[in-house]
């Protein structure tokens, strides 16, 4: 099992949004640990739960800041926000209902969302909330 780590292509040069970048992905590493570790359902549930409130309190500081900039690529932004969230809700809505789930196509997908969100999608707005003295 590879554990998500740190690169300069994930860096949006805005502190607080980095800084959330780094805890999304040490909970990503905590739930494939778990997994590895041969967690019980009920602790991935928890740690799944916890992944998901985390990544929507970041999506709504990206929005937030997206929003009061006037950045142009919020639309779409949002809607990839809006489509990670309810694929991941109905995995964890089958975890807390003892449905079988099966982890480790979960957490690829969620690491290849990420990965490719943080340092695609996330990458766009950079330099313009810096432009705004976002940084
Ligand atoms: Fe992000
Ligand atoms: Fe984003």
């Amino acid at each position: 099992m590879t554990l998500l780590t740190w690169n300069h292509a994930c860096t949006v040069g805005v502190r607080a949004l980095d800084d959330q970048h780094g805890i999304l992905m040490d909970a990503m590493n905590e739930l494939r640990l778990a997994v590895a570790h041969g967690s019980g359902r009920e602790q991935l549930s928890q740690l799944l739960d916890q992944f998901i409130e985390f990544s929507r309190m970041h999506f709504a500081s990206e929005e937030r800041l997206m929003e009061q900039t006037g950045f142009g690529g919020l639309h779409e932004h949002r809607a990839k926000h809006q489509c990670l969230l309810a694929q991941v809700l109905q995995s964890a809505h089958r975890l807390q209902h003892g449905e079988g789930v099966e982890m480790t196509p979960l957490l690829d997908y969620l690491r290849n969302w990420y990965v490719e969100h943080i340092s695609g999608t996330d990458q766009q707005y950079g330099p313009w909330l810096n432009k705004h003295g976002i940084s």
